[in-house]
């Protein structure tokens, strides 16, 4: 028999055991058409999971249960999409905030719609906002109860209410799906705890030598809360896997019960209301003893398992994939059957990385490699996010340009936390590892492009240091994706120190760039004399622009090369539009080989950026942190 047969006749089966007809007949018919046309290919991903268990039938029968009783309405009115993916559009502009320190709660989130709303922001992320462990969590990323909301912050009717209130302004909303682990206090860990044949849904240890055989092979991610990956404890006498804090219990799906119980975790997520599901932690969800453990094989199994469960029951909805690994694993996510859109960690590390040695050689050459993806996927490109920076490329990369990765990551550590002489930056170290002298950077972009320190020095100083933000924005804004902004980085909030007074939050620096945003931070934006005032102005216009033009959209793209090692550039084309983008990283001036009249074949050049400066002839000069938007149509 062929698994096709094999699929169907399985699903015949499961459709006369199930109470199928449970589901209202108007919607009935649409979800069964999913289900046929879908199931062949979930079916022969669970039998690559599964298939050696002798009571497969009966999770596959579980599965498609689950699948029928969370089936969610069809996309929400005012979502409509033209033709391309709504991501790929010129509109996409997303933010990610934390609901309390952005707004205090969910109410406070509904009032300020009208401000998302003005700065263009059409997809908003929120931080995980669901139950969870009251002194630290992790800042939210160690759930309790997928199903309720964090009462600090509102409750599910809420939710609703604001995704209701979001949609009819246009703007997604984009939840976290933290599916690699539970908090400790997540009914299945207590369960786990009591002796419940649950514990199989978590990575239990007797004896301590198997975890260390584990270990050997894995990176410490959170080396300055825990060493190693594994957690002794005390009520079980048992080592349970925790790759990140040791309150976060990784869940073991190599267990389908497991799989199956977060597919209605997953569901039931999307039936409060989001269109986009963020996929946290996506590499680490299969394990295989002897390996790092990082983006199996099978985790591609499991992420393509969960997407055609999304296609059936949810089909509006996408996932988003954060994987923070080597640039090929960050591709290897991104593909319509996986994450149709993706964090792109490599540009962002590169752009910082071009800010510190003021050469762009590195960045050209990453991109140039791995930026190309599916067409109907997209980058999600931003400068900062709630996380750390890590320095994360491909050393064949950095090796070909004569550039030792473990001596330059080292470097860019010192810059960016301040170490090193005549750095502009002042940000903090995070996940120091004590063996290997590894740490990863947090701060504001303001503090981390130099504003703070800025502040305090010349004219100058400032100037370029705002400038430097100006470059990051006229790069992440034009480049081919979504851009995503971070709450705060557009009104240029600083570093907060206020992190080191607070028992639960002292130990993870990221909290320095985790700020509760007062009344004053954003008043302050208001005022054009300040340099916050410059950058929110700055910000608010390129998202402007960007909006008006559709070149800013689904549009060809091309990377040039400037000959000046400090600059940067590319061109896009959309019908009769042509873009051309070009930055300086550096504060040095220099005359580049690119000639925009004859690149983009026109007399009429203008430079959205400042259109009032004329596009001369002939070669291009680029001023220091110089940023040009130049646009020809005709
Ligand atoms: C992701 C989150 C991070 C969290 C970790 C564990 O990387 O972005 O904030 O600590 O996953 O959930
Ligand atoms: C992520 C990454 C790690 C990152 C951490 C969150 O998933 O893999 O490098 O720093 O979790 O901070």
């Amino acid at each position: 028999m062929d698994q096709d047969y094999e699929s169907r006749l399985t699903l015949s089966r499961i459709l006369d055991e199930i109470a199928i007809d449970r589901i209202p007949a108007r919607r009935r018919k649409a979800f069964l058409t999913r289900l046929e046309a879908l199931f062949p290919d979930l079916f022969g991903h669970m039998i690559t999971l599964y298939g050696t268990r002798y009571d497969a039938y009966v999770h596959m029968r579980a599965l498609v249960a689950t699948l029928a009783e969370h089936q969610v309405r069809k996309q929400p009115e005012g979502l409509r999409e033209e033709g391309a993916p709504w991501y790929l559009s010129e509109r996409a502009v997303g933010m990610a905030v934390y609901v309390d320190l952005f707004a205090g709660d969910l109410d406070g989130l509904i009032e300020k719609i009208p401000y998302l709303e003005q700065l263009g922001i059409s997809y908003l992320h929120l931080m995980p906002l669901f139950l969870a462990p009251e002194d630290n969590s992790d800042g939210g990323y160690a759930v309790s109860d997928y199903r309720k909301v964090n009462p600090a912050l509102g409750d599910a009717k809420t939710l609703r209410k604001l995704a209701d209130a979001l949609h009819a302004r246009g703007i997604r909303l984009s939840l976290d799906f933290v599916f690699n682990h539970t908090s400790d206090e997540h009914a299945w860990a207590q369960a786990a705890l009591d002796g419940d044949p649950r514990y199989r849904a978590f990575y239990f240890f007797v004896d301590g030598a198997e975890a260390e055989d584990y270990n050997r092979s894995l990176r410490e991610i959170f080396p300055q809360a825990r060493r190693g990956s594994f957690t002794w404890n005390e009520a079980a006498q048992k080592w349970v896997w925790t790759t990140f804090n040791s309150f976060q219990w990784d869940l073991n799906y190599a267990n389908p019960d497991v799989f199956v119980s977060v597919v209605g975790e997953m569901l039931s997520l999307v039936g409060m209301g989001c269109d986009v599901l963020r996929l946290d932690a996506l590499a680490f969800v299969w394990k295989e003893k002897g390996t790092t453990c990082e983006s199996q094989p099978k985790a591609h199994v499991l992420i393509r398992a969960f997407n055609l469960c999304l296609r059936i029951a949810a089909p509006h909805v996408v996932f988003k994939s954060e994987a923070i690994v080597h640039p090929d694993e960050v591709n290897s996510y991104i593909a319509p059957e996986e994450c149709q859109i993706s964090y792109n960690p490599l540009m962002m590390a590169l752009m910082w990385e071009s800010l510190a040695t003021r050469q762009t050689a590195l960045l050209r050459a990453s991109l140039a490699r791995s930026f190309a993806i599916p067409e109907t996927t997209a980058w999600v490109n931003y400068i900062r996010c709630h996380d750390d920076i890590g320095w994360t490329w491909d050393d064949a990369v950095s090796n070909s340009l004569g550039i030792n990765g473990a001596d330059h990551r080292r470097f860019l550590n010192a810059f960016y936390t301040g170490r090193f002489e005549g750095s502009f930056a002042d940000g903090v170290a995070f996940g120091e590892n004590p063996d290997t002298g590894d740490c990863r950077v947090c701060g504001t972009l303001a503090s981390l492009a130099g504003v703070g320190k800025a502040m305090a020095g010349t004219t100058q100083e400032l100037d370029h240091a705002l400038a430097r933000v100006r470059v990051l924005h006229a790069v992440t804004l034009a480049m081919p994706g979504m851009p995503l902004l971070y709450q705060g980085d557009e009104i240029g909030v600083l570093n907060d120190l206020s992190f080191e007074d607070d028992p639960d939050k002292r130990d993870d620096s990221r909290w320095v760039h985790r700020k509760a945003l007062t009344t004053a931070d954003f008043d302050l934006a208001q005022d054009s004399a300040t340099p916050q005032g410059r950058i929110a102005a700055g910000i608010a216009r390129m998202i402007d622009l960007r909006r008006k033009h559709p070149v800013f959209g689904r549009s060809d793209f091309r990377l040039l090369d400037p000959s000046q090692p400090n600059s940067f550039a590319f061109l896009r084309r959309c019908g009769t539009d042509r873009l051309l983008v070009a930055v300086n990283f550096s504060e040095y001036g220099v005359t580049t080989a690119i000639d925009p009249r004859g690149l983009l074949d026109s007399d009429r050049v203008v430079d959205l950026l400042d259109p009032g400066a004329p596009c001369p002839p002939g070669a291009m000069a680029l001023g220091p942190y110089a940023a040009h938007w130049y646009l020809a149509a005709d």
